[in-house]
């Protein structure tokens, strides 16, 4: 069986962002495993925001790449930072732009085996926004692992390498990482 395809994304734009730090480590671990891992950058991306009017006149370059990588793509790994209790506005709008379907193609979203992690500086981790994403993951076709994990006060987590310095969180991630490999090369 050939490797698994992941692809590796985090819903912040924000340079230094702990979920792309967090996710950063996940595609790590899961490269590991032999999985075939592309880390997506949504602040390298130009994703004007969702409007129909635009997507009228063509979809936008950054936004087409978006959409063929997630359609190759068996599973997704996804950092979903916390703002106000729920998802961010630039994952909201990147999902929103990939769930949009051209004639006769398979939606962006649908049948990926997606693994839920969110990070925050707080005490819960961003675990509520998590609840958010899986909803809207789960509606438009995406089998999100029923195993999550949120990470609190992750400012204290990294190293100078990026790398998570605290062994029982790295093992969480680790194993996560793991879980979503699995799964998405049994259903491939
Ligand atoms: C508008 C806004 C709302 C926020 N709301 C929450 C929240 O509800 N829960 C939480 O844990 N952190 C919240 N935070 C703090 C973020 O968790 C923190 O900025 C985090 O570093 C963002 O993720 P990033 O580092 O990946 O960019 C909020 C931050 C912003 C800017």
């Amino acid at each position: 069986m050939s490797a698994p395809k992941i692809i590796a994304l985090a819903g912040s734009l924000r340079q230094e962002s702990f979920n792309q730090k967090i996710i950063n480590e996940a595609a790590r671990f899961a490269l590991q495993t032999g999985a075939e891992v592309e880390v997506i950058k949504l602040n390298e991306l130009n994703i004007p925001l969702f409007n129909e009017d635009i997507e009228a006149q063509g979809t936008p370059s950054d936004v087409q790449l978006l959409k063929d990588k997630l359609r190759t793509a068996d599973g997704i790994l996804l950092a979903s930072p916390e703002y106000n209790g729920s998802i961010t506005a630039a994952l909201k709008n990147a999902i929103d732009w990939a769930s949009r379907t051209e004639q006769g193609a398979v939606p962006a979203f649908r049948n990926k085996v997606v693994a839920l992690f969110a990070a925050s500086p707080g005490g819960l981790g961003g675990l509520r926004g998590l609840n958010h994403v899986r909803d809207i993951l789960s509606g438009i076709g995406s089998l999100v692992l029923a195993d999550q994990l949120a990470v609190p006060a992750v400012h204290t987590l990294f190293n100078e390498n990026g790398q998570i310095n605290e062994p029982v969180t790295a093992e969480k991630v680790s194993a996560l990482a793991h879980q979503l490999v699995s799964v998405a090369s049994k259903l491939k």
